[in-house]
């Protein structure tokens, strides 16, 4: 059922494309439900929390595929995987975001397992994977991969950036977080040329209405990974630099075009952000991000 249902949603460009980041009718909880009996699949969680069922993970949660079923994914609260082994049911999540698809749970096993919407494309920017592995990469040996993932990136059209400076908004003005602190948070999907939103999570802290901003200046951050970038852009040759200076630039460019908030409030909230979580981390990368954009060969 699921199969058949994942088919019509891969060909339905046949027809006419959905819309950008419309959620369509079989991404919801019944769905999830009806496939969950079929399988037997709260019976059976440790088999698909597998290596080979592998997404992706970040900070706190850990993403499945589910064998068979290619609408939903898995997402796991690293703290506690040991809820895969336990008895736990399926309920029903509450969907602040009906009409869109942001990658949102629709339900969840117990406290620890959200059942979310499976989201097409790369995941933007180094894989947190790759520094929890026991090998790391050098930034040397990271250069030719950052300026594809770059490429990636600044080849997408305007009204990618546009698209998803539009869902940012729709997610924050509903006190939702888009953790723009996490490059790997966009998922580029370069078949239809569109950006993809992951990871958005209701803000709960007290000052949310600090962080909850996104402004130009941090999406620009964000796809450019600028956790990475100072460092890998240092040990790149004279040539790649250039390019990487280059797509950076265009990215810039195509950010700034989007309708998103100005980029005043990054610095206004200086003494907040150094009071409080951020020690105002976006302000300081942006300024040397920007100096690297300044020089020349
Ligand atoms: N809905 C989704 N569709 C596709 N991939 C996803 C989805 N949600 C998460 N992922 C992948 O799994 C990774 C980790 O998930 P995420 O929710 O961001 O974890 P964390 O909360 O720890 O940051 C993401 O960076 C992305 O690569
Ligand atoms: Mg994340």
């Amino acid at each position: 059922m699921i199969q058949n249902l994942s088919n019509s949603y891969h060909t339905s460009s046949k027809n006419k494309p959905a819309f950008k980041g419309v959620r369509l009718a079989h991404q919801n909880f019944e769905e999830f439900e009806k496939f969950a009996k079929k399988t037997d699949i709260l019976n059976n969680l440790p088999n698909i929390a597998q290596p080979w069922n592998y997404i992706g993970e970040g900070r706190h949660n850990i993403v499945y595929s589910i064998p068979g079923n290619d609408v939903f994914l898995l997402r796991i609260n690293k703290k506690h995987l040991d809820s895969l082994r336990q008895k736990n049911p399926l309920t029903k999540s509450e969907n602040p975001f009906p009409e869109i698809n942001i990658g949102q749970k629709v339900g969840q096993i117990g406290k620890h397992i959200q059942v979310i919407i499976k989201q097409n494309g790369f995941s933007n920017g180094i894989p947190s994977r790759m520094f929890l592995d026991s090998y790391k990469p050098t930034p040397q040996e990271i250069v030719p991969w950052y300026i594809e993932n770059l490429k990636a990136i600044a080849n997408m059209p305007q009204k990618a950036y546009n698209n998803l400076a539009k869902e940012i908004k729709t997610v924050t003005k509903k006190k939702y977080f888009f953790d723009f602190y996490n490059p790997n948070n966009i998922l580029i999907d370069e078949k239809k040329q569109e950006f993809n939103l992951v990871d958005i999570e209701p803000c709960v802290t007290k000052i949310r209405d600090y962080i909850n901003f996104c402004s130009k200046k941090h999406l620009f951050l964000s796809l450019i990974d600028n956790y990475f970038m100072p460092n890998v852009y240092k040990s790149a040759s004279k040539e790649d630099k250039k390019s990487i200076r280059e797509l950076c630039k265009t990215i810039k460019a195509k950010t700034e075009a989007t309708p998103m908030k100005k980029n005043s409030l990054l610095f206004a909230l200086k003494q907040q952000y150094d009071k409080y979580v951020y020690k105002n981390l976006a302000h300081d990368k942006y300024q040397q991000v920007k100096k690297i954009l300044k020089e020349k060969d």
